[in-house]
């Protein structure tokens, strides 16, 4: 098998790659392992950035999004009982748009299908060779069958767990991480929001987070510790935990249902430098995990997956590199910014539940008093929430 570009991991990265790609009269091969069924049952978050729905409509695949996708302006954060609106359209110009990463991949899939793009699923054994030439090699099986895939460029869009950033050599990786001492407890439940916008409320029993997937279908979140089990929390013991940490007045307004979807999901920060070495690149989770607390995964891989795109582009039509040589450095600059927010937006809004000293609650409190007082605080809560330029 020949491509131009081979695309390691059919999620968001490596389905957004390819459908761009082929918008540019690029060509490029798919290699997923898991069924199209298994990718689609994953839930993930769905806070989309004004750029990512930009990046969604030039792949050609925002129908949906312009059709279910909920628009919003504002989010309130509550801290001890008090509620501060962050107004960041108002601040920024920018909106928010809640649509399902899980309908983000479902539309990729079948704008792919319909244009005949070449995504295989239930590959496996992967192996990558002559990385450092101008035509790398993945070798893979797929229907039992002993694979080769030649092309000019390997894209890993395969996740954290993926096997692109294990080809790239140990001596010119460098890897950052950070994991907080506690997770989220998420449900989905086919009830209405609590809340037309999204709340994110610190509260001394942990943090809870009021999200939504439509104006019938809720998210919520609470903060738990990393070794709780998801068989000791019934519906019932979450709702009631859920309304403690919310403001009494907002608890009165939950509506409470039967979970569709319920899991606990670590929270920690995670970065691989370079994301490039020779003919292999990284996209999206392959190269960077942030706490899900900022929502910026998705739109990180989009970020990644812009500037790749527009390289690869440039690459063909003129034989000009300079984008994919400078993809690396432009791709982390954003990550390195993105991850910053999400890091601090995870400190202001958690409990540290171990010995958080007198001081840091303190620390805490003011954070959250400037925000609450200072429009220029606002301001920059606010442009990093909808997304840095890029
Ligand atoms: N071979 C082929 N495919 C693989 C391999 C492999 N060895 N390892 C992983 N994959 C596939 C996974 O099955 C998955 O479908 O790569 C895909 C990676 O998708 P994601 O993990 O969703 O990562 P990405 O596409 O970068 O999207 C990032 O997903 O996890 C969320 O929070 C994250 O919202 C962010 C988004
Ligand atoms: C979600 O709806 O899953 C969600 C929303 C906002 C966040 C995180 C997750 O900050």
């Amino acid at each position: 098998m020949k491509t131009q570009v081979g695309i390691i991991g059919g999620g968001p990265s490596g389905l957004l790659l390819s459908q761009l790609l082929y918008v540019n009269g690029i060509d490029s091969v798919v290699l997923e392992k898991h069924s199209k069924q298994h990718v689609l049952s994953r839930i993930r978050a769905g806070l989309l950035e004004q750029g990512t729905t930009q990046m969604l409509d030039e792949a050609g695949v925002a129908a949906g999004l312009s059709k279910n996708g909920l628009e919003h302006e504002g989010v309130d954060l509550v801290f001890e009982g008090r509620s501060c609106r962050v107004d960041f359209f108002g601040l920024t110009g920018k909106k928010m748009t809640i649509y399902g990463q899980t309908e983000v991949t479902r539309d990729l899939y079948e704008a792919r299908e319909k244009s005949a793009g070449c995504v295989l699923h239930e590959v496996s054994d992967i192996s990558l060779s002559a990385l450092d030439t101008e035509k790398p090699e993945i070798g893979f099986y797929h229907h039992d069958q002993a694979k080769s895939l030649q092309c000019d460029f390997v894209v890993g869009c395969d996740g954290y767990h993926g096997v692109s950033r294990m080809a790239m050599p140990e001596a010119i990786k460098r890897e950052y991480q950070s994991s907080f001492p506690f997770g989220w407890l998420g449900v989905l439940s086919e009830t209405p929001p609590v809340s037309p916008e999204l709340v994110y409320a610190y509260h001394q029993r942990g943090f809870a987070l009021c999200s939504m997937r439509s104006t019938t279908r809720s998210r919520y979140y609470i903060q738990v510790p990393l070794d709780e089990q998801i068989d000791d929390w019934s519906d019932d013991r979450f709702w009631e935990e859920l309304k403690k940490r919310l403001p009494p007045g907002l608890a009165r307004e939950l509506i409470t249902g039967p979970s569709i979807e319920k899991s606990i999901a670590p929270l920690r920060s995670f970065v691989c430098e370079p994301m490039r070495w020779k003919s292999l690149f990284l996209a999206g989770d392959a190269a960077h995990i942030v706490p899900t607390t900022g929502a910026k995964g998705l739109n990180l891989a989009v970020s990644d997956v812009r500037y790749l795109s527009r390289a690869l582009s440039k690459y063909y039509q003129s034989r000009d590199s300079r984008g994919l040589d400078n993809y690396s450095r432009q791709a982390l600059a954003r990550v390195w910014k993105s991850s910053r927010f999400s890091w601090s937006l995870t400190q202001l809004l958690h409990q540290p539940y171990d010995r958080d000293s007198a001081f840091s609650s303190r620390i805490r409190r003011a954070e959250f008093e400037y925000l609450l007082t200072s429009e220029v605080a606002r301001l920059s809560f606010a442009e990093n929430y909808v997304g840095l330029p890029y």
